[in-house]
């Protein structure tokens, strides 16, 4: 996956790459310029030189005298520059570098074709006379009505050996000027780039609560110290959260162990009253005290039960699916329906299921059906409502049950926590009623169970509609 980082990475090489090249093009273009201002010298030059040539050489040649010319030309063996002669045919008649024997005609040479129309003319050209890249300027001239060309050159190979050589070390310097770029980048992107993408995707892991993840450590490199303080800290992370896990766990089982043992003498003491309840009793006072015992023994009894349920589940979340099996939705909704029946009918609420679905899930009916049985005892309850509405559909892979009411509903901030153990909103009445306040804690607890979760959406005076959410796997 590209990233705007991946982009920031590239983008770096490719500017670099771009400057080397843009530096290489102006410094050919200034070799050039260079080039041909050196050339324009010679130029000037060679003219200078063509015209004092001429007015030595054409007395010379006005009388003839051939011995003096070549005299004159053999003298100049030396120069740098070169002294050609051409007569109007195009035979050279002279020339300071070589016998003139050896030479064939020059009528065909760009600067002497130009100088026979009568133009003077600046040439650069290779000479196979010389070997070498050569600038010629041409000059004619009438001797005794006739067109000569007297025609001077030097050679431009040391300006062109010059320039040439440049020009290629400045596109030998681009191309490893170039390479360098590219093999910097690879490595920049080898030795950060993708252990720098290792490292994120397990910190990524990490994060989302797998700490059982192996952090990326490069054995060398950039990276080396913050991957390590990563793995550190991940470790330490991992042993924290194995320690409240484990203090969470005595927790449980403390409370669990402790309600364990009250619920011994508690049910002798509920099977006591029961018997003196059926002895007879007249006394007034006796008969007021049994009945306080008798409530408050059931109350504690329904606590107990609560609290070890709650502890039942909290331990099977730790080893959810354990007894899992197949049920369909809406058995599980007719049965618990079916169970508050008689509460119902006493309060004289009417109960209605709106929708109901087959849906198979892997789970446990027992606890579901726990869970909507709290749900409508609640409504029951609280809710001084005259009517219960079910619905269990499917809705984008997942199977929501929803218990409702139109009753006294309550406010936002208690409807935030009513899920937390204990929490009741009228704590009178609810005591009154018999609650503890756990009973949406066990439903929270169940639909987590089954990888669900249970939500309310109410208004005061307007009802409350629980809603649970089981996944469907
Ligand atoms: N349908 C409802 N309408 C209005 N208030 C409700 C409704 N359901 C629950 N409540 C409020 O939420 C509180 C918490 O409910 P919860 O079921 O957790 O505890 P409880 O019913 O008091 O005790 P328990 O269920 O353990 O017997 C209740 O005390 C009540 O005040
Ligand atoms: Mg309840």
């Amino acid at each position: 996956m590209i990233k705007n980082r991946d982009n920031f990475l590239l983008f770096i090489p490719v500017l670099i790459a771009g400057i080397v090249l843009l530096t290489t093009f102006l410094l050919i273009f200034q070799l050039k310029q260079f080039g041909s201002s050196y050339i324009k010298d010679a130029e000037e030059e060679l003219n200078v030189d063509t015209k004092q040539a001429l007015w030595i050489i054409k007395p010379i040649l006005e009388n003839n005298d051939y011995a003096k010319l070549n005299k004159y030309c053999s003298d100049m063996k030396n120069e740098k520059m070169r002294l050609t002669i051409i007569n109007p045919a195009g035979k050279v008649i002279a020339d300071s570098k070589t016998g003139i024997n050896k030479l064939d005609n020059h009528s065909n040479r760009p600067e002497i074709k130009a100088a026979q129309t009568g133009q003077s003319n600046t040439t650069i050209r290779y000479s196979n006379t010389m070997h070498s890249e050569m600038v010629y300027h041409s000059e004619p001239v009438m001797i005794n009505g006739e067109g000569y060309i007297v025609r001077v050159s030097v050679s431009a190979d040391n300006i062109e050996k010059v320039l040439n050589r440049a020009e290629k070390n400045i596109i030998l310097t681009f191309l490893i000027g170039t390479g360098g770029v590219i093999i910097l980048s690879l490595y920049i992107f080898l030795r950060v780039r993708i252990p720098f993408n290792k490292l994120q995707q397990s910190t990524i892991k990490i994060a989302s609560g797998n700490l059982d993840t192996e952090v990326y450590v490069p054995k060398n490199g950039i990276l080396w110290e913050l991957a390590r303080a990563v793995d550190i800290m991940s470790k330490q992370l991992k042993r924290q959260i194995k320690n409240m896990k484990k203090m969470e766990n005595f927790r449980s089982e403390f409370i669990a162990n402790v309600s364990h043992e009250v619920k011994t003498p508690l049910t002798s003491i509920l099977s006591a009253v029961e018997i003196l309840d059926g002895i007879d009793n007249t006394n007034p006072r006796a008969k007021k005290c049994l009945k306080i015992i008798s409530e408050q023994s059931k109350r504690l009894n329904r606590l107990i039960q609560d609290i070890l349920s709650l502890a039942d589940l909290e331990k099977k979340q730790i080893f959810k699916n354990r007894d899992f099996a197949e049920l369909s939705i809406n058995s599980t909704v007719e049965n618990a329906v079916n169970l508050c029946r008689g509460l119902t009918d006493a309060a004289g609420i009417e109960v209605v299921i709106e929708e109901n679905t087959p849906t198979k899930i892997f789970g446990n009916s027992y606890f579901l059906e726990q869970a909507i049985n709290n749900l409508i005892t609640n409504a029951v309850k609280y809710s001084k409502t005259d009517k219960i509405v079910i619905n269990a559909h499917v809705e984008n892979n997942e199977i929501k049950i929803s218990v409702k009411d139109f009753g006294i509903g309550m406010k936002k901030e208690e409807a935030a926590r009513i899920f937390e153990r204990f929490y009741r909103v009228d704590k009178a009445r609810s005591r009154e009623l018999g609650g503890t306040g756990l009973g949406l804690a066990i439903v929270k607890n169940i639909a987590k169970l089954h990888n669900g979760n249970v939500e309310v959406i109410t208004n005061p005076g307007r009802g409350a509609n629980f809603i649970i959410t089981i996944p469907i796997i």
